[in-house]
Protein backbone atom coordinates (compact mmCIF):
# COMPACT_ATOMS: atom_id res chain seq x y z
CA UNK A 1 0.00 0.00 0.00
CA UNK A 2 1.38 3.30 -0.49
CA UNK A 3 2.40 5.71 2.41
CA UNK A 4 -0.01 8.49 0.54
CA UNK A 5 -3.12 6.09 1.31
CA UNK A 6 -6.00 7.98 2.95
CA UNK A 7 -3.30 11.05 3.31
CA UNK A 8 -5.17 14.58 2.82
CA UNK A 9 -3.33 16.65 0.67
CA UNK A 10 -3.84 20.23 -0.77
CA UNK A 11 -2.62 20.67 -4.56
CA UNK A 12 -1.95 24.17 -5.00
CA UNK A 13 -1.68 25.23 -8.72
CA UNK A 14 -0.55 28.72 -9.99
CA UNK A 15 -0.39 30.59 -13.38
CA UNK A 16 2.15 28.78 -15.17
CA UNK A 17 2.19 26.66 -18.33
CA UNK A 18 3.32 23.50 -16.42
CA UNK A 19 -0.56 23.58 -14.92
CA UNK A 20 -1.33 21.24 -17.68
CA UNK A 21 1.61 19.06 -15.95
CA UNK A 22 -1.11 19.12 -12.65
CA UNK A 23 -3.41 17.14 -13.99
CA UNK A 24 -1.45 14.16 -14.01
CA UNK A 25 -0.29 14.62 -10.62
CA UNK A 26 -3.42 15.00 -9.21
CA UNK A 27 -4.35 11.47 -11.03
CA UNK A 28 -0.97 9.87 -9.45
CA UNK A 29 -1.89 10.73 -6.04
CA UNK A 30 -5.46 10.15 -6.37
CA UNK A 31 -4.49 6.62 -7.76
CA UNK A 32 -1.90 6.46 -4.36
CA UNK A 33 -5.10 6.52 -2.17
CA UNK A 34 -4.61 10.39 -1.24
CA UNK A 35 -7.27 12.73 -0.60
CA UNK A 36 -6.92 15.95 -2.49
CA UNK A 37 -8.35 19.31 -2.56
CA UNK A 38 -7.29 21.29 -5.74
CA UNK A 39 -6.84 25.39 -4.73
CA UNK A 40 -6.16 27.06 -7.99
CA UNK A 41 -5.51 30.77 -7.74
CA UNK A 42 -7.38 32.99 -10.18
CA UNK A 43 -4.43 32.70 -12.99
CA UNK A 44 -3.78 29.22 -12.77
CA UNK A 45 -7.70 28.43 -14.25
CA UNK A 46 -6.00 30.07 -17.35
CA UNK A 47 -3.86 27.40 -17.61
CA UNK A 48 -6.48 24.34 -16.95
CA UNK A 49 -9.82 24.29 -16.31
CA UNK A 50 -11.01 23.46 -12.76
CA UNK A 51 -13.45 20.99 -14.83
CA UNK A 52 -10.63 18.73 -15.31
CA UNK A 53 -9.09 18.91 -11.74
CA UNK A 54 -12.27 18.58 -10.00
CA UNK A 55 -12.90 15.37 -12.55
CA UNK A 56 -9.86 14.03 -11.27
CA UNK A 57 -9.98 14.91 -8.12
CA UNK A 58 -13.87 14.21 -7.39
CA UNK A 59 -14.00 17.02 -5.14
CA UNK A 60 -14.54 20.96 -6.21
CA UNK A 61 -12.28 22.48 -7.17
CA UNK A 62 -11.49 26.00 -4.82
CA UNK A 63 -10.08 29.04 -5.79
CA UNK A 64 -12.03 32.10 -4.87
CA UNK A 65 -12.59 32.83 -1.00
CA UNK A 66 -16.53 32.86 -1.35
CA UNK A 67 -18.24 30.49 -4.23
CA UNK A 68 -19.75 33.53 -6.80
CA UNK A 69 -23.32 31.90 -6.79
CA UNK A 70 -24.40 30.57 -3.24
CA UNK A 71 -21.86 32.76 -1.29
CA UNK A 72 -20.56 30.29 0.47
CA UNK A 73 -17.36 30.85 2.24
CA UNK A 74 -14.08 28.86 2.32
CA UNK A 75 -12.40 28.34 5.24
CA UNK A 76 -8.42 28.55 4.77
CA UNK A 77 -8.17 28.20 8.24
CA UNK A 78 -9.64 24.71 7.88
CA UNK A 79 -8.18 23.45 5.07
CA UNK A 80 -4.95 24.17 6.52
CA UNK A 81 -5.63 21.99 9.63
CA UNK A 82 -7.32 19.59 7.58
CA UNK A 83 -3.93 18.91 5.50
CA UNK A 84 -1.63 16.11 5.87
CA UNK A 85 0.86 17.71 3.48
CA UNK A 86 0.34 20.89 0.77
CA UNK A 87 2.13 20.46 -2.68
CA UNK A 88 2.54 23.76 -4.89
CA UNK A 89 3.28 22.88 -8.45
CA UNK A 90 3.99 24.66 -10.73
CA UNK A 91 4.80 27.56 -8.35
CA UNK A 92 4.87 30.61 -10.35
CA UNK A 93 8.01 33.17 -9.48
CA UNK A 94 5.22 35.72 -8.39
CA UNK A 95 3.18 33.25 -5.84
CA UNK A 96 6.69 32.07 -4.55
CA UNK A 97 7.06 36.26 -3.69
CA UNK A 98 3.99 36.14 -2.47
CA UNK A 99 4.53 33.20 0.13
CA UNK A 100 7.86 34.28 1.17
CA UNK A 101 6.55 37.66 1.62
CA UNK A 102 3.24 36.63 3.13
CA UNK A 103 0.82 38.68 0.17
CA UNK A 104 -2.01 36.81 1.28
CA UNK A 105 -3.67 37.76 -1.67
CA UNK A 106 -5.47 34.90 -2.99
CA UNK A 107 -7.43 32.05 -1.42
CA UNK A 108 -4.04 29.55 -2.42
CA UNK A 109 -1.37 32.04 -0.55
CA UNK A 110 -3.99 32.37 2.60
CA UNK A 111 -4.35 28.53 2.86
CA UNK A 112 -0.52 28.26 2.27
CA UNK A 113 0.15 30.59 5.41
CA UNK A 114 -2.88 28.73 7.20
CA UNK A 115 -1.41 25.00 6.94
CA UNK A 116 1.01 23.46 9.64
CA UNK A 117 1.52 20.41 7.58
CA UNK A 118 4.43 20.31 5.42
CA UNK A 119 4.39 21.98 2.15
CA UNK A 120 6.48 21.03 -0.95
CA UNK A 121 7.16 23.47 -3.95
CA UNK A 122 7.91 22.93 -7.45
CA UNK A 123 9.06 26.43 -8.86
CA UNK A 124 8.49 26.80 -12.83
CA UNK A 125 9.35 29.54 -15.23
CA UNK A 126 11.33 30.54 -17.51
CA UNK A 127 15.26 30.19 -16.88
CA UNK A 128 16.07 34.15 -16.48
CA UNK A 129 13.10 33.97 -13.85
CA UNK A 130 14.63 31.65 -12.03
CA UNK A 131 18.28 32.53 -11.99
CA UNK A 132 17.32 36.20 -10.69
CA UNK A 133 18.52 37.17 -7.16
CA UNK A 134 14.89 38.03 -6.09
CA UNK A 135 13.32 34.43 -7.03
CA UNK A 136 16.83 32.71 -5.77
CA UNK A 137 15.99 35.08 -2.13
CA UNK A 138 12.47 33.92 -1.83
CA UNK A 139 13.19 30.73 -2.41
CA UNK A 140 15.71 30.91 0.32
CA UNK A 141 13.22 32.04 2.60
CA UNK A 142 10.83 29.69 1.87
CA UNK A 143 13.44 26.58 2.71
CA UNK A 144 14.42 29.32 6.22
CA UNK A 145 10.42 28.51 6.51
CA UNK A 146 11.19 24.49 6.42
CA UNK A 147 9.33 24.02 3.38
CA UNK A 148 10.57 21.48 1.13
CA UNK A 149 12.01 22.68 -2.47
CA UNK A 150 11.17 20.27 -4.97
CA UNK A 151 14.30 21.67 -7.87
CA UNK A 152 12.90 22.05 -11.07
CA UNK A 153 14.87 20.66 -14.01
CA UNK A 154 17.33 21.56 -16.98
CA UNK A 155 15.27 21.30 -20.39
CA UNK A 156 13.61 23.14 -22.89
CA UNK A 157 11.29 25.72 -21.42
CA UNK A 158 8.13 27.01 -22.85
CA UNK A 159 9.62 29.85 -24.71
CA UNK A 160 11.89 27.25 -26.61
CA UNK A 161 15.29 28.58 -24.50
CA UNK A 162 17.07 25.25 -22.98
CA UNK A 163 18.17 26.07 -18.89
CA UNK A 164 16.69 25.09 -15.24
CA UNK A 165 12.74 26.36 -14.76
CA UNK A 166 11.13 23.02 -16.03
CA UNK A 167 8.69 21.68 -13.42
CA UNK A 168 9.94 18.29 -12.21
CA UNK A 169 7.82 15.93 -13.79
CA UNK A 170 4.57 14.79 -11.69
CA UNK A 171 5.58 11.33 -11.26
CA UNK A 172 9.42 12.78 -9.55
CA UNK A 173 7.41 15.18 -7.71
CA UNK A 174 4.37 12.04 -6.31
CA UNK A 175 7.77 10.03 -5.26
CA UNK A 176 8.86 12.82 -3.43
CA UNK A 177 5.62 13.02 -1.29
CA UNK A 178 5.29 9.28 -0.82
CA UNK A 179 8.74 9.20 0.46
CA UNK A 180 8.27 12.00 2.52
CA UNK A 181 5.24 9.99 4.15
CA UNK A 182 7.38 6.16 3.76
CA UNK A 183 10.18 7.94 6.21
CA UNK A 184 9.70 6.75 9.78
CA UNK A 185 9.06 8.91 12.51
CA UNK A 186 9.91 6.94 15.93
CA UNK A 187 9.05 10.09 17.87
CA UNK A 188 5.90 10.30 16.78
CA UNK A 189 3.36 10.47 19.83
CA UNK A 190 6.22 12.14 22.33
CA UNK A 191 6.82 15.49 23.41
CA UNK A 192 10.15 17.08 23.22
CA UNK A 193 11.57 20.35 24.84
CA UNK A 194 14.67 22.02 24.15
CA UNK A 195 16.50 25.14 25.63
CA UNK A 196 18.70 26.64 23.47
CA UNK A 197 20.71 30.04 22.72
CA UNK A 198 22.28 32.02 25.56
CA UNK A 199 20.56 33.21 28.95
CA UNK A 200 21.32 37.71 29.10
CA UNK A 201 21.24 38.29 33.11
CA UNK A 202 20.88 42.17 33.15
CA UNK A 203 23.55 44.59 34.89
CA UNK A 204 20.91 47.62 34.49
CA UNK A 205 18.07 48.27 31.53
CA UNK A 206 20.65 48.34 28.80
CA UNK A 207 23.84 46.02 29.89
CA UNK A 208 24.10 42.54 30.80
CA UNK A 209 26.28 39.65 31.37
CA UNK A 210 26.01 37.18 28.68
CA UNK A 211 27.77 34.47 26.23
CA UNK A 212 28.54 34.06 22.06
CA UNK A 213 25.85 31.30 21.77
CA UNK A 214 23.57 31.54 19.04
CA UNK A 215 21.26 29.14 19.47
CA UNK A 216 22.14 27.68 16.12
CA UNK A 217 22.65 23.55 17.77
CA UNK A 218 19.84 24.15 19.55
CA UNK A 219 17.03 24.91 17.03
CA UNK A 220 18.51 22.31 14.72
CA UNK A 221 17.82 19.86 17.16
CA UNK A 222 14.57 21.19 17.87
CA UNK A 223 13.91 20.72 14.05
CA UNK A 224 15.45 17.31 13.77
CA UNK A 225 13.52 15.97 16.79
CA UNK A 226 10.04 17.67 14.85
CA UNK A 227 11.12 16.03 11.51
CA UNK A 228 10.90 12.72 13.41
CA UNK A 229 7.73 12.98 14.69
CA UNK A 230 7.84 14.79 17.85
CA UNK A 231 5.68 17.43 19.19
CA UNK A 232 8.37 20.28 20.33
CA UNK A 233 8.61 22.86 22.77
CA UNK A 234 11.42 25.59 22.14
CA UNK A 235 12.25 27.46 25.26
CA UNK A 236 15.07 30.18 23.70
CA UNK A 237 17.29 32.29 24.99
CA UNK A 238 17.81 35.98 22.90
CA UNK A 239 18.39 34.65 19.21
CA UNK A 240 19.04 36.08 15.85
CA UNK A 241 16.94 33.21 15.14
CA UNK A 242 13.25 32.59 13.37
CA UNK A 243 11.35 30.93 15.21
CA UNK A 244 11.12 27.50 13.45
CA UNK A 245 8.36 26.31 11.49
CA UNK A 246 5.93 23.96 13.51
CA UNK A 247 7.30 24.30 16.44
CA UNK A 248 5.99 26.19 19.89
CA UNK A 249 8.53 28.92 20.66
CA UNK A 250 8.95 30.00 23.92
CA UNK A 251 11.41 33.12 24.13
CA UNK A 252 12.94 34.18 27.76
CA UNK A 253 16.12 36.45 28.66
CA UNK A 254 17.35 35.36 31.95
CA UNK A 255 18.28 32.15 33.27
CA UNK A 256 15.52 32.19 35.86
CA UNK A 257 12.56 32.91 33.23
CA UNK A 258 14.26 30.15 31.12
CA UNK A 259 13.85 27.96 34.56
CA UNK A 260 10.10 28.96 35.12
CA UNK A 261 9.70 28.49 31.19
CA UNK A 262 10.70 25.15 31.50
CA UNK A 263 8.35 24.27 34.72
CA UNK A 264 5.13 24.54 32.30
CA UNK A 265 6.83 22.15 29.87
CA UNK A 266 8.93 19.52 31.90
CA UNK A 267 6.38 17.61 33.56
CA UNK A 268 4.57 16.59 29.93
CA UNK A 269 7.76 16.04 28.11
CA UNK A 270 9.02 12.58 26.87
CA UNK A 271 12.54 14.38 26.28
CA UNK A 272 14.66 17.36 27.57
CA UNK A 273 17.29 18.53 25.42
CA UNK A 274 19.29 21.02 27.54
CA UNK A 275 21.38 22.83 25.05
CA UNK A 276 21.16 26.67 26.21
CA UNK A 277 24.41 27.78 27.53
CA UNK A 278 22.75 29.45 30.37
CA UNK A 279 25.06 32.09 32.42
CA UNK A 280 26.35 30.84 35.48
CA UNK A 281 25.83 33.93 37.53
CA UNK A 282 23.78 36.90 38.03
CA UNK A 283 24.08 40.58 38.46
CA UNK A 284 22.66 40.47 42.42
CA UNK A 285 21.09 43.96 42.41
CA UNK A 286 20.59 44.79 38.94
CA UNK A 287 20.11 48.70 38.91
CA UNK A 288 16.80 50.10 38.13
CA UNK A 289 18.11 52.92 35.61
CA UNK A 290 21.40 53.23 33.17
CA UNK A 291 25.06 53.13 34.98
CA UNK A 292 26.63 56.71 34.75
CA UNK A 293 30.46 56.70 33.67
CA UNK A 294 31.22 58.48 36.40
CA UNK A 295 34.02 57.01 38.50
CA UNK A 296 37.47 56.18 36.96
CA UNK A 297 37.22 52.71 38.16
CA UNK A 298 34.07 50.47 38.58
CA UNK A 299 34.84 48.54 42.24
CA UNK A 300 32.52 45.45 41.40
CA UNK A 301 28.95 43.54 40.11
CA UNK A 302 28.37 41.40 42.83
CA UNK A 303 27.42 37.78 41.02
CA UNK A 304 24.39 35.58 42.33
CA UNK A 305 24.64 31.74 40.91
CA UNK A 306 22.12 30.74 38.50
CA UNK A 307 19.81 27.99 38.89
CA UNK A 308 21.41 25.00 37.34
CA UNK A 309 18.11 24.20 34.62
CA UNK A 310 19.41 20.18 33.69
CA UNK A 311 20.84 19.54 37.59
CA UNK A 312 17.22 21.13 38.62
CA UNK A 313 15.28 18.65 36.65
CA UNK A 314 17.26 16.03 36.92
CA UNK A 315 16.23 15.99 40.34
CA UNK A 316 12.68 15.71 39.68
CA UNK A 317 12.63 13.57 36.77
CA UNK A 318 9.63 10.80 36.32
CA UNK A 319 10.13 7.22 34.89
CA UNK A 320 10.03 7.34 30.73
CA UNK A 321 11.85 11.04 30.34
CA UNK A 322 15.27 10.68 28.40
CA UNK A 323 17.23 13.52 29.70
CA UNK A 324 20.19 14.98 27.55
CA UNK A 325 22.99 17.63 28.03
CA UNK A 326 25.63 19.54 26.69
CA UNK A 327 29.59 19.73 27.97
CA UNK A 328 31.47 22.44 26.34
CA UNK A 329 34.94 22.32 27.22
CA UNK A 330 38.06 23.47 26.86
CA UNK A 331 40.07 19.97 28.51
CA UNK A 332 39.43 16.90 29.83
CA UNK A 333 36.47 16.94 27.91
CA UNK A 334 35.14 12.82 28.21
CA UNK A 335 36.00 13.27 32.19
CA UNK A 336 34.05 15.85 32.07
CA UNK A 337 31.06 14.79 30.28
CA UNK A 338 30.74 11.57 32.69
CA UNK A 339 30.92 13.96 35.53
CA UNK A 340 27.98 15.92 34.39
CA UNK A 341 26.34 12.93 33.50
CA UNK A 342 25.60 11.71 36.91
CA UNK A 343 25.78 15.34 38.41
CA UNK A 344 22.87 16.69 36.26
CA UNK A 345 21.34 12.77 36.52
CA UNK A 346 21.27 12.94 32.88
CA UNK A 347 20.45 9.61 30.21
CA UNK A 348 22.99 10.98 27.31
CA UNK A 349 25.62 13.44 27.60
CA UNK A 350 27.08 15.50 24.06
CA UNK A 351 30.67 16.66 24.65
CA UNK A 352 31.65 19.27 22.45
CA UNK A 353 35.35 20.32 23.03
CA UNK A 354 36.22 23.71 22.00
CA UNK A 355 39.12 22.76 21.00
CA UNK A 356 38.22 21.28 18.21
CA UNK A 357 38.32 23.50 14.83
CA UNK A 358 35.05 24.05 13.30
CA UNK A 359 33.19 23.04 16.74
CA UNK A 360 31.41 25.48 19.41
CA UNK A 361 29.52 28.43 19.15
CA UNK A 362 28.70 30.41 15.97
CA UNK A 363 30.29 27.99 13.62
CA UNK A 364 27.63 26.06 11.76
CA UNK A 365 29.65 23.09 12.11
CA UNK A 366 30.18 20.89 14.87
CA UNK A 367 32.08 17.84 16.34
CA UNK A 368 30.52 15.68 19.10
CA UNK A 369 30.99 12.76 21.09
CA UNK A 370 27.96 11.25 22.54
CA UNK A 371 28.34 9.31 25.93
CA UNK A 372 25.15 7.34 27.91
CA UNK A 373 23.95 6.35 30.80
CA UNK A 374 24.60 3.06 29.60
CA UNK A 375 28.49 3.11 29.63
CA UNK A 376 28.33 3.55 25.67
CA UNK A 377 29.66 6.12 23.61
CA UNK A 378 29.78 7.12 20.12
CA UNK A 379 32.58 9.46 18.35
CA UNK A 380 31.21 12.12 15.12
CA UNK A 381 33.43 13.55 12.76
CA UNK A 382 33.01 17.40 11.79
CA UNK A 383 29.63 17.43 10.51
CA UNK A 384 26.82 20.68 9.88
CA UNK A 385 24.86 21.61 12.74
CA UNK A 386 21.78 20.11 11.21
CA UNK A 387 23.62 16.66 10.31
CA UNK A 388 24.99 16.83 14.48
CA UNK A 389 21.58 17.76 15.12
CA UNK A 390 20.30 14.13 13.23
CA UNK A 391 22.54 11.71 14.75
CA UNK A 392 22.01 13.40 18.38
CA UNK A 393 18.11 12.75 18.03
CA UNK A 394 18.42 9.46 16.20
CA UNK A 395 20.75 8.39 19.16
CA UNK A 396 18.23 9.54 21.61
CA UNK A 397 15.47 7.60 19.39
CA UNK A 398 17.78 4.40 19.67
CA UNK A 399 18.30 5.07 23.29
CA UNK A 400 15.01 4.84 23.96
CA UNK A 401 14.43 1.61 22.46
CA UNK A 402 17.32 -0.69 24.77
O1 LIG B 1 27.76 22.72 33.89
P1 LIG B 1 27.74 23.08 32.49
O2 LIG B 1 27.27 24.49 32.22
O3 LIG B 1 28.95 22.78 31.67
O4 LIG B 1 26.64 22.06 31.91
C1 LIG B 1 26.19 22.10 30.64
C2 LIG B 1 24.82 21.47 30.54
O5 LIG B 1 23.97 21.88 31.60
C3 LIG B 1 24.15 21.93 29.28
O6 LIG B 1 23.31 20.90 28.84
C4 LIG B 1 23.38 23.16 29.74
O7 LIG B 1 22.28 23.46 28.90
C5 LIG B 1 22.94 22.75 31.14
N1 LIG B 1 22.86 23.88 32.09
C6 LIG B 1 21.65 24.31 32.55
N2 LIG B 1 21.56 25.32 33.46
C7 LIG B 1 22.68 25.93 33.92
C8 LIG B 1 23.94 25.52 33.43
C9 LIG B 1 23.99 24.48 32.51
O8 LIG B 1 20.61 23.77 32.12
N3 LIG B 1 22.59 26.90 34.79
Amino acid sequence: MSALAGKHIILGITGGIAAYKSAVLLRLLIKAGAEVQVVITPNGKQFITPVTLSALSGKPVISEFFTANTGEWHSHVDLGLWADAMVIAPATASSIGKMANGVADNMLITTYLSSKCPVFVAPAMDLDMMAHPSTTRNLELLRSYDNHIIEPAEGELASHLVGKGRMEEPEKIAEVLEAYFACPQPLKGLKAMVTAGPTYERIDPVRFIGNFSTGKMGYAIAESLRRQGADVVLVSGPTALPDPAGIRTVRVESACQMLEACRNEFDSSDIAVWTAAVADYAPAHPADSKIKREKAQFDSIDLVMNPDIAATFGKCRRDGQTLVGFALETDHGPENAARKLKAKNLDIVVLNSLSDPGAGFGTDTNKITIFDHLGHSAVFGLKSKAEVADDIVNYIAEYRNK
